[in-house]
């Protein structure tokens, strides 16, 4: 058999998420993040699945947009950092993308450029992330300078983006909003504000469009999952199969630096994945994976090509056995990826986002 490491991307599901996005926020418009490869989904399939669904798509940078254009992907499309060099705008013109502008550098390249149409832009404010956008005191003069360069600028809107609306503590989100709800109504500009965590818990923060991410791909941002949250569906499903199983008398130890020890008699499966297909090395054991379908767990380090698990307490696993590393197993049981992140020190975004291209990508569903 071929390596069986396969990351099963279900199509439908990603509609599924995009359409719960949307039901949430029923005045705004969603605007799908296909950024990073649709967070390591393949970014050319996920737009071919929200084509006609999704009004629009947002990506970090000129060749992301490139990438989808060249698939035949119509859609507009936001560059959520603008351009990274003012030539950029004549490429930004061509495929008639929308574009961020966050800095003086960006605003004075679009003003001096002269498009054949107006761009649609979104001024970012930094309304306290402090990475991006423009300090709120110099907001209405941007703002002017674009109003009154219709030639370069056209649809505006006032976008920024939030710190903690994961977070169980209101308070720096309030204080962000505050002063974005305060600077729109001055500008009387629409806003696009929400990300997942926002589009799936702070209503308030809905403007004319939201950037929903990681909820599309199923991943739950919110520090404390919600009743909205719970219905999203993991779109990809990292499955293998064990390779090879392996008995150990009690205190044998498993794998690099002997890190798990067997605490009785034990059986061990061989997993054909590792860091090597992007699977964390900072799995700690009792990280959980699904044997056909079971809940057990990694033991002993995640080496390149293959990963350990006990499989003492299921007798039926052999060679060749169904092995769920996140996803959805056979049997219907899941194991979201968000958990697997927490045994990992990290977040979903960055388990998604690092699937190497060695793992082939498997679509299903997402037509109609
Ligand atoms: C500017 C911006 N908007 C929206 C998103 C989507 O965020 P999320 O995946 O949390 O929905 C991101 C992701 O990092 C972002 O940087």
């Amino acid at each position: 058999m071929a390596r069986p490491l396969l990351a099963d991307i279900d199509l439908d599901a990603l509609r599924h998420n995009y359409r719960l996005a949307r039901d949430l926020a029923p005045h705004s418009r969603a605007l799908a993040v296909l950024k990073a490869d649709a967070y390591g989904h393949g970014a050319v399939a996920c737009a071919r699945a929200l084509e006609g669904l999704a009004p629009a798509f947002a990506v970090a940078c000129l060749e992301e947009a490139e990438t989808l254009r060249e698939a035949g992907i119509v859609t507009p499309i936001m560059l959520l950092e603008g351009v990274f060099e003012a030539r950029e705008l004549e490429r930004v013109e061509a495929l008639g993308l929308w574009m961020v502008v966050h800095s003086d550098w960006q605003l004075d390249a679009l003003l001096a450029h002269r498009p054949a149409r107006p761009i649609p832009v979104w001024l970012k404010v930094d309304s306290g992330m402090h990475r991006l956008g423009f300090p709120p005191e110099r907001v209405e003069a941007v703002w002017k300078r674009l109003v009154t360069a219709p030639a370069q600028a056209c649809d505006l809107h006032l976008m920024s983006h939030f710190a903690t609306a994961d977070a169980l503590d209101p308070s720096y989100f309030q204080h962000q909003l505050a002063l974005l709800e305060a600077l729109a109504e001055r500008l009387g500009a629409p806003t696009c504000l929400a990300n997942s965590p926002a589009t799936l818990a702070w209503p308030e923060a809905h403007g004319a469009w939201n950037r929903p991410g990681v909820m599309l791909y199923g991943g739950d941002p919110l520090e404390a999952s919600s009743e909205a949250s719970r219905r999203l569906k993991p779109v990809m499903t990292l499955r293998s199969r064990l390779i090879a199983v392996r008995e150990l008398a009690a205190g044998e130890p498993v794998g690099y630096a002997g890190r798990w020890r067997a605490p009785r008699p034990s059986r061990i499966g061989v997993v054909a994945a590792g860091y090597g297909d992007g699977y964390d090395r900072h799995a700690v054991d009792g990280t959980p994976v699904l044997v056909e379908g079971r809940r057990t767990a990694i033991a002993g380090k995640v080496s390149m090509d293959m990963l350990t698990v006990d499989i003492t307490d299921i007798p039926d696993a052999e060679i060749g056995s169904e092995v769920v590393l996140w996803g959805r197993a056979a049997n219907g049981e899941v194991l979201p990826v968000d958990e697997v992140a927490r045994y990992c020190d990290t977040i979903s975004y960055t388990l998604l986002t690092g699937v190497l291209p060695r793992v082939p990508r498997r679509y299903h569903g997402g037509f109609g």
